[in-house]
């Protein structure tokens, strides 16, 4: 093997998911078959979740660490409702500097105890014009406007097949159960295709207009690297997006991280009682 390869990087790789797998086994009794990943102004949502083990990325080995307000940083298992989960309180993002590798790395990790089922949530920017602020959407499939793909490189047959299929990169059952959950709760849950972009700047109205027009109902700047990773390692996936301001041609407003953070506040509570009851009856 020359070039790219040569070096012992790859194995490093898979030896890094092991080592902090085996960290946090040493750290958790009962490994969760669910991971949550908590986004912005959602990390609350830990409040919620009993006989909790808090542990910072600080202390677990290999993890990078999370740098943006707002994202607290803790890896937490505990019992939401009657099932054991791992939450995510903060996430790592490709506009931090982080490479894919680091930002989908504690997707490896989750595979790699044992979790089957992985639920993402995020804040975006609404295009679909029947969106208002504080909805919330079912992520029914992405665009990846990244410039990389985390899967870019040598593929590692023990993580994932080399062309895996993005088809049902969101898993419909859950879906489905989504939607019963929120018309029973009576909330209006919008379903939309999310398109993942850098960041950090928010897009310009034109650019809103351009996602849109491709098909996206929303923009965001995380999620879509951890489902393909997630879709990789043979998870399945159900995300849900916050709108948390609108974008395109005719709106004027300006969108803010506080407002984005405000936003995501107050539509947390629905956010809770669809994640809730999902892992309750999943
Ligand atoms: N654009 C990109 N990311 C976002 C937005 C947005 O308008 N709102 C929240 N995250």
């Amino acid at each position: 093997m020359t070039g790219l390869y040569k070096s012992s990087i790859p194995k490093i790789m898979l030896e890094k998911i092991n080592q902090t797998a085996e960290f946090l086994r040493s750290k958790v009794s009962e490994m969760p078959k669910i991971a949550i990943i908590l986004g912005t102004g959602l990390g609350p949502i830990v409040d919620h979740m009993e006989e909790k083990t808090y542990i910072p990325y600080s202390e677990i080995p290999n993890f990078p660490i999370s740098t943006v307000e707002g994202h607290s940083g803790n890896l937490i298992f505990g019992c939401l409702g009657n099932k054991r989960v791992i939450a995510m309180q903060g996430r790592f993002h490709y506009y931090e500097g982080y490479d894919m590798k680091q930002v989908t790395f504690p997707v490896r990790v989750f595979k790699a105890l044992g979790v089957e089922i992985l639920f993402v949530s995020n804040a975006s920017g609404g295009m679909n014009k029947e969106f208002v602020v504080g909805d919330v959407m079912t992520i029914t499939d992405h665009i990846n406007l990244f410039p990389e793909n985390p899967l870019r490189g040598k593929n590692y047959n023990e993580l994932g097949t080399r062309f895996p299929a993005m088809t049902n990169a969101y898993d419909k059952e859950l879906m489905a159960l989504a939607d019963k959950i929120a018309e029973e709760k009576g909330i209006r849950l919008m379903h939309g295709v999310y398109v993942g972009v850098t960041g950090p700047t928010f897009e310009t109205p034109a650019e809103y207009e351009f996602y849109h027009i491709i098909g996206g109902d929303c923009v965001g700047m995380s999620t879509v690297p951890e489902v393909i990773v997630a879709n990789h390692a043979g998870m399945r996936v159900y995300g849900i997006s916050v709108i948390t301001d609108l974008g395109g041609k005719d709106v004027t407003q300006v969108p803010t991280h506080e407002e984005v953070q405000q936003a995501a506040l107050i539509a947390q509570p629905k956010c809770l009682e669809i994640m809730k009851e999902l892992v309750n009856r999943c």
